[in-house]
């Protein structure tokens, strides 16, 4: 940790708008003043926008209206001018083809808003799957002060005296329902119980992962990722979050001090600790982009393998978020990593100081959500980063999710072109298909897609089904929803739509899953390989225009985080040429 506060006063960048009373400066604060803003308002006093994800279409992000009225309250509190802006806002359960496929659009908006805009911080107002992420990319690219509030997740569902995690029953009962173990009407039944609340998922799925992400990278304050969203400390955080976000501009505290290599590795040690989604590891690469921070799923592996998983959650484990928030959230489980030696203690926050600082005074609640290590979910719960013939760039799997006796398996390959071809097929009674089988879905990767959905958990075929059977290894280059689970390899790299080994797979070939030897191999010869390949072509056509066009010709690949290749890198928030 080695910040320095900046001077203060000085004059902000918000003056160059604002300040002086040329022609410009008149122009600009007069028409800020038709929303009724007093002219003390505009004396140099740090402005501050609040960049709004809200909308009714994003289930998850629509009560943030009502928290950016608690940010306002601290931001005035503290001195500030705050400014509210909406940015557009990609949903996970609403948006097709897939969320994925606008983060980097939400990012771009994020990025072009805040640096054009004539603002000093910005308070990043967030909670389903996609918006953290996009909203900490785009602040990183231009690099003012920034402070992340979290939506905060749903409270706990119920249904028929049993606790329901979204996603995560979603994915039971719909197999449920396949296997004849439940019927249609009982699982429409059980719908309204899953969303009970405003709030993001309530299992440790990818919202709850990325508000813990950064949380851990130290972009908001302690304490933020688990208070449920209708809990009144969810407004109390926003408050703080204003009032905090003033003294950022004054000290000129960004997010590039923040978000160290250091950040990151203990951003991705909490991951594993907490069982977080493999969407993290997408997300995070591409943050590291932004910052330019050269971050690889090597990092991955390496910092997560000795970091057990002892957050009993959902997938993985039982719980839900309210519990989790009542054991005492991830401040427990960040001072466990501090305790045992896995966290770079010194690490920069948006509090200006050390993430250590924040969280060694706190205690555990309850000790079957935050377990101890003797009881933890997996010894080694971080991601696995698997390598071999199908998987020259990488592919990823989250052991705590997966069935231990499948961890090393060697299986007759069954494969699936693209999703419709699974969904036509899968249910077909005579498809050659059993347990011992190695399921292989392609073309669902960034650009097969488009978009990287989240199908690599395709469920399993219902004569496996009514054996009783829950698992089969599963290798896609999908991604997975984090409230799924399963022996599940996703992000296979290079994806099929390039050309990756995955496109030459065929039905009848052997496949070797070792997850322990980090290994993923197809069983065919070297020259069998690069004959299949030399023969293959494009199976999927670009989009001939549209932002559709421009993400299949510019998105990078999974392993580097998806970004697109010209929004790598920090920008920075010099203010352009004054159009009037
Ligand atoms: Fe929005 Fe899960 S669908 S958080």
């Amino acid at each position: 940790m080695s910040f320095t506060p900046a001077p203060w006063p000085r004059k902000l960048r918000s003056q160059e708008w604002f300040g002086g009373t040329s022609k410009d400066a008149i122009y600009h604060r007069s028409w800020m003043k038709n929303q009724g803003l007093p002219a003390d308002l505009f004396d140099g006093r740090p402005v501050i926008g609040i960049c709004n994800t809200w909308s009714e279409l994003t289930p998850c992000n629509a009560h943030l209206r009502d928290l950016a009225e608690r940010v306002k309250f601290g931001i005035y509190e503290a001195g500030g001018l705050p400014v509210e802006f909406p940015v557009f806002s990609p949903s996970e359960s609403t948006l097709r083809p897939t969320a994925m496929m606008y983060r980097n659009l939400c990012a771009m908006d994020v990025e072009e808003a805040v640096r054009g805009k004539c603002i000093d911080g910005v308070v990043l107002l967030a909670g389903c799957d996609k918006t953290t992420p996009a909203l900490l990319m785009g602040a990183a690219s231009v690099d003012l002060p920034a402070i992340v509030v979290s939506g905060g997740p749903m409270l706990n569902g119920h249904f028929r005296g049993e606790r329901v995690g979204s996603g995560t029953h979603l994915w039971r009962f719909s197999e449920a329902v396949r296997a004849g173990e439940m019927t249609e009407a009982e699982f429409v039944e059980a719908e309204a119980s899953m969303s009970r609340s405003p709030g993001s998922c309530n299992t440790m799925g990818t919202a709850s992962t990325m508000a813990s992400m950064a949380e851990a990278l130290g972009m908001a304050l302690s304490g933020n990722a688990a208070i449920p969203a209708v809990d009144s400390r969810r407004r109390v955080m926003a408050h703080l979050t204003g009032r905090r976000i003033v003294d950022m501009v004054k000290d000129d505290l960004k997010p590039s001090d923040i978000m160290t290599r250091e950040a990151f590795e203990n951003a991705i040690r909490t991951n594993a600790a907490i069982g977080g989604s493999t969407n993290a590891v997408i997300h995070l690469l591409a943050i590291a982009g932004r910052v330019g921070i050269d971050l690889t799923l090597e990092d991955w592996d390496r910092c997560g393998r000795d970091v057990p998983t002892i957050v009993n959650l959902m997938p993985s484990g039982q719980h839900l978020m309210e519990e989790f928030f009542y054991a005492g959230g991830l401040p427990v489980v960040i001072k466990r990593l501090g305790e045992a030696g896995l966290l770079h203690r010194e690490a920069l926050t948006v509090s200006g100081g050390a993430i250590w600082d924040e969280v060694k005074e706190v205690q555990n609640w309850n000790e079957d959500v935050i377990l101890p290590v003797e009881r933890a979910l997996a010894k080694s719960g971080g991601i696995a980063v698997l390598k071999g013939n199908l998987a020259p760039l990488g592919a990823v799997l989250k052991p705590s999710a997966a069935t231990p006796a499948l961890m090393q398996h060697r299986g007759r390959a069954v494969v699936f072109e693209d999703i419709d071809d699974y969904k036509a097929r899968i249910n077909d009674e005579d498809l050659d298909i059993d347990e011992s089988c190695v399921m292989v879905l392609r073309n669902c990767g960034p650009r097969g897609y488009p978009g990287m959905a989240e199908v690599g958990n395709m469920g399993l075929p219902p004569k496996v089904l009514r054996k009783g059977i829950t698992d089969m290894v599963r290798i896609s280059d999908a991604r997975m929803s984090g409230t799924a689970y399963g022996t599940v390899v996703l992000h296979t790299s290079p994806e099929a739509a390039r050309g990756g080994p995955l496109a030459v797979v065929r039905s009848g070939d052997m496949i070797e899953l070792d997850v322990a030897a980090r290994r993923l191999h197809l069983d065919i010869s070297d020259e069998e390989l690069a004959a299949r390949l030399a023969a293959w072509t494009p199976q999927v056509q670009a989009p001939a225009s549209g932002y559709a066009s421009l993400y299949h010709e510019r998105v990078m690949g999974p392993e580097t985080g998806a970004d697109f290749d010209f929004l790598v890198g920090c920008r920075g928030n010099a203010v352009g040429k004054e159009s009037h």
